[in-house]
């Protein structure tokens, strides 16, 4: 009877358990049914904002008969159900923004990228703790940047570039985005100054202003992104000189400052960049002459100064890096020799010396130096002496630009071995003698520029070696 009891007792206890577990579980069903109601209802509040989307996409796969975690561009947590990715990008959906895209709390990465998108970026998006990685590129957003929304937020992937946004970057930045990675804001109408203060972004990895319309200077502080490795500010309005500071970013691979108004020398101390591959200066208002540091840019693959005001002779320690690849010196003063001896079977394809004031003569041996040179511009310079005919044995040679300086005696007929020649400049120099026949085996040639030189003979039959569509620079041919 006792045992009845207790066992009877037993069981209604289990049964009542049974019961609230149920009930439990019914609640957090619930919970959880009205948290995927709201992404299902986000959702839709994009869909509606779409009002040109040219492949169906959402017609055919967003409906409320699936699933919103089956619906394509869509992931979701698989135990909570909750939207934890959304990526439709490349669909040329044309449309706004929802704020109600605020309502998926579990969002982690937000892909919508390479649309039509238009409207500003609403601040509700941002109150999801919980998104990492956000990608609007190529979209035709406008408005301001969207600071003041941020708060604390956990982002490390913001890209909102080739968009239409302006405004000036917030000076807290960093204490909203604290654990940025990457951000790129590059072509924008973005304004004002780059402000110091972004440094405190300490994980920063790679920060993307070209193409804007940013000025004043580039705040030294910007040195202290130690982990920085692509700082990309060209195309800008920036003023003032390169802080030496950036020769402390020892991660840094790329840089580019190119098309800005700076000023000043090239830091020396830019030489410690033990990673740098891709130094990029062009077209700025730099003066002083090129630091043979360079030189200690043992990764250096491209390295590009053209259209400053640089002056002085090219140390020969520049280019003894043996990864280079491209050099760009066009539209500088330099003057003296071009340090060609220094190359001992360099890599370098693309060199482009043109329109400085450097002297000196072509060294015989240059195809051994630079065996894999497929351009090579010695244009509007001061070179003087022969054409080598072992220039013939740059066999990857494409482009040979030698017009406006002071290259006598006659066109070597080796030229005519070049078969991957497809640019020849050889006009303003004082040539001789009569063109080489040979030079109609080169059967890849577009255009070839003799003019302005004292060479004679016939022109023989060249014509019928080029295409209609050829340029035929060959006026005043013969003097
Ligand atoms: C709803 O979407 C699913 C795919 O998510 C699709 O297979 C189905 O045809 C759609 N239904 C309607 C009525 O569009
Ligand atoms: C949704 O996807 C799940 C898992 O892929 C699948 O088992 C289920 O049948 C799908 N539901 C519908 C209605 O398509
Ligand atoms: C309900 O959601 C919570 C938190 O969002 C989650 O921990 C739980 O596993 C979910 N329950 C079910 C049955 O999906
Ligand atoms: C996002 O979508 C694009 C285009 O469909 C695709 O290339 C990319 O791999 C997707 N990303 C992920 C993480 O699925
Ligand atoms: C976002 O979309 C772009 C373009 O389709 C793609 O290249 C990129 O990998 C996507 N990123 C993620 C995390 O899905
Ligand atoms: C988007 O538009 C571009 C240019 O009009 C086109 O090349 C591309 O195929 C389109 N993509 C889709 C998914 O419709
Ligand atoms: C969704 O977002 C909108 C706009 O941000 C808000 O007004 C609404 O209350 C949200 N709905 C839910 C269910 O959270
Ligand atoms: C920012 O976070 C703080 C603390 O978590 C909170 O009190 C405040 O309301 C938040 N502000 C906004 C705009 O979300
Ligand atoms: C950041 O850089 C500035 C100037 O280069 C320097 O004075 C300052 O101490 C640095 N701050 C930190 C936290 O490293
Ligand atoms: C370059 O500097 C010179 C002299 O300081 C100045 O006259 C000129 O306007 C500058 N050019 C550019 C494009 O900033
Ligand atoms: C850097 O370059 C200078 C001048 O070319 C040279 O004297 C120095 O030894 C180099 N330093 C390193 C670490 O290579
Ligand atoms: C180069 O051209 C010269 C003269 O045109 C010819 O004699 C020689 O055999 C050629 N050399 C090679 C390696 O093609």
């Amino acid at each position: 009877m006792e045992r009845l009891h207790s066992l009877s007792i037993t069981s209604r206890f289990l049964s009542l358990h049974r019961l609230i577990l149920i009930s439990l579980f019914i609640a957090a069903a619930t919970a959880n049914k009205s948290t995927i109601t709201a992404d299902q209802d986000a959702l839709l509040a994009l869909k509606a904002h779409i009002t040109h989307d040219p492949t169906n996409f959402l017609a055919k796969n967003w409906n409320t008969s699936t699933p919103v975690c089956n619906w394509t561009g869509v992931t979701c947590d698989v135990h909570s159900h909750r939207v934890t990715v959304l990526n439709i990008s490349r669909l040329n959906l044309t449309g706004t923004i929802p704020s109600q895209l605020g309502n998926l709390s579990s969002l982690q990465s937000l892909n919508l990228s390479f649309n039509r998108l238009s409207g500003s970026i609403p601040s509700a998006i941002f109150t999801t703790y919980t998104l990492k990685y956000v990608n609007f590129r190529e979209n035709r957003l406008s408005g301001a940047f969207p600071s003041f929304i941020f708060n604390k937020s956990s982002s490390k992937h913001l890209d909102f570039s080739y968009n239409t946004l302006s405004g000036e970057i917030p000076a807290n930045i960093c204490s909203n985005l604290p654990f940025l990675e990457y951000i790129s804001l590059s072509q924008n109408m973005f304004h004002g100054g780059i402000p110091s203060a972004l440094s405190k972004c300490t994980y920063l990895q790679i920060l993307g202003l070209s193409f804007n319309d940013f000025s004043g200077a580039i705040p030294k502080e910007i040195g202290n992104l130690t982990k920085l490795q692509e700082l990309y500010l060209g195309r800008n309005r920036l003023q003032g000189e390169i802080p030496r500071e950036l020769s402390n970013l020892a991660e840094l691979e790329l840089m580019w400052l190119s098309e800005n108004e700076l000023q000043g020398g090239i830091p020396q101390d830019l030489g410690n960049l033990a990673k740098l591959k891709m130094l990029q200066l062009s077209q700025n208002n730099l003066t002083g002459t090129i630091p043979s540091q360079l030189g200690n840019l043992s990764s250096l693959q491209s390295l590009n100064l053209s259209f400053n005001r640089l002056s002085g002779s090219i140390p020969s320690t520049t280019f003894t890096t043996y990864t280079l690849k491209f050099v760009g010196l066009r539209g500088n003063q330099l003057s003296g020799a071009f340090p060609f001896f220094i190359f001992n079977k360099s890599s370098l394809q693309d060199l482009d010396l043109s329109d400085n004031a450097l002297s000196g003569e072509i060294p015989a041996n240059i195809c051994s130096s630079l065996p894999f040179l497929e351009y090579i511009s010695l244009s509007q310079n001061m070179f003087h002496g022969g054409i080598p005919s072992a220039l013939s044995k740059c066999t990857y040679l494409q482009i040979l630009g030698l017009s406006f300086n002071d290259f006598s005696g006659s066109i070597p007929k080796e030229i005519g071995n070049l078969t991957k020649l497809q640019e020849l400049y050889l006009g303003r120099n004082r040539l001789q003698g009569e063109i080489p026949r040979e030079l109609s085996n080169l059967a890849e040639l577009e255009l070839m520029w003799l003019s302005e030189n004292e060479l004679q003979g016939m022109i023989i039959n060249f014509l019928q070696f080029y295409s209609s569509s050829a340029c035929f620079c060959i006026h005043s041919f013969v003097h």
